[in-house]
């Protein structure tokens, strides 16, 4: 089979597409042959060497959709031939709280999606909905099921709450836009640039600012009439001060990422005084795959697909995601 393989950290052209053995399932296990996959962040800082026991050479990628090839013993032959997406969060555990010790990420250090064909436990396969193309379908995983456990079931949100979301360009941040409008929240987003504060308002974002004003913080309490109720972020570093400064009394801000780095300080004054709750979250457990991708199933939603590049144009796809350029996933076609 043909795979996106990282041979040595850095540049986006140690990215390559080779020829590898395909992959054979052991117990437990399928192959699926994919017709998508899609980048993440956590593959660029992968190869840039931002991730602890990278091993190389590796496959990276964490998204996919396409059609089951192969079962290993203990997998119904059922599903071979079957319509799949792959839920990257592998082998989660029992308790819906936190991950266990098993849990890990599909794309390191397993060999990811980013190769005509991937190996995973059978446990990861639910069926891909038929209202959503290949792409479509491949877009959501990682990202999609990021944004559901932080707003849904970490942070619970409400019909008719605020809430804010931080850096709209993002991969999870136009999930998590469209999953809280789905919620019956009014949704206000902030963004580095106009062009995409305006796509944003084009997919139902009631608001936004620009977070490189000097007053930023103003404009969205101002336009949230007192401060957002929920604020869900990824950016962190010295925004992330500012979100326990804007937050409402009583509101939440839930955390699964940190761009710009850790926050030097956090004030606990403000966050017992205002009865504020600070909140973590990591990818999801099946449960909220399921949920997940039924709201963009039947549900009606869709994911912001930014661009699609073929498997032999990786290269150029990690160049979009380094540059910050793109509004929504990066799709790779295969
Ligand atoms: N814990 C988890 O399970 C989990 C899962 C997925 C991702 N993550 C993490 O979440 C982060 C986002 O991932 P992603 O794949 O969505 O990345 P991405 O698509 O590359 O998005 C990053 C976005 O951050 C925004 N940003 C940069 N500086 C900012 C600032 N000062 N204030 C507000 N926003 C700022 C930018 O938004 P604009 O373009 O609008 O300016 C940029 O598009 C990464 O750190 C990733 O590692 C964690």
């Amino acid at each position: 089979m043909k795979a996106a393989v990282l041979h040595a950290l850095g540049d986006p052209d140690n990215v390559r597409v080779d020829e590898r053995p395909d992959p054979a399932p052991g117990p437990d296990e399928a192959v699926v042959r994919l017709r998508a996959a899609a980048l993440n962040h956590r593959d660029a800082w992968i190869r840039r060497g931002l991730y602890a026991g990278i091993t190389l050479p590796v496959v990276l990628g964490s998204d996919g959709a396409g059609t089951v090839a192969a079962v290993g013993d203990g997998v119904d032959r059922a599903l071979v031939g079957a319509a799949v997406v792959i839920n990257p969060s592998l082998e989660w555990g029992d308790d819906e709280r936190a991950q266990g010790p098993k849990w890990r990420i599909l794309g390191l250090p397993e060999d990811g999606t980013h190769a005509e064909q991937v190996k995973v436990p059978a446990s990861s396969l639910f069926p891909k909905p038929p209202e959503l193309s290949w792409e479509e379908a491949a877009a959501i995983p990682l990202a999609g099921l990021t944004a559901y456990r932080a707003l849904v079931s970490r942070a619970g949100v409400r019909q008719g709450e605020r809430v804010l979301v931080t850096g709209i360009g993002g991969g999870v941040a136009t999930f998590a836009l469209a999953i809280a409008k789905s919620f019956g929240a009014r949704v206000f987003v902030t963004s580095g640039t106009e062009a995409k504060l305006a796509r944003a308002r084009a997919l139902g974002a009631d608001g936004g600012a620009n977070y490189t004003d000097d007053d930023w913080t103003k404009q969205i309490v101002a336009m949230t009439e007192g401060g957002p109720d929920l604020v869900v972020d990824s950016a962190g570093g010295t925004t992330f001060a500012k979100l326990l400064e804007i937050v409402r009394p009583g509101g939440r801000v839930v955390t699964y990422g940190a761009t710009t780095g850790s926050p030097s300080t956090i004030e606990i004054r403000r966050l017992f005084w205002k009865q504020a709750a600070l909140v973590g979250s990591t990818m999801g457990t099946p449960r909220e795959f399921a949920a997940m991708l039924a709201l963009y199933g039947d549900g009606g939603l869709r994911p912001v697909v930014d661009r699609i590049f073929p498997l032999a144009d990786i290269a150029a796809a990690h160049r979009r995601m380094d540059s910050a350029g793109q509004f929504g996933k990066i799709v790779i076609g295969i």
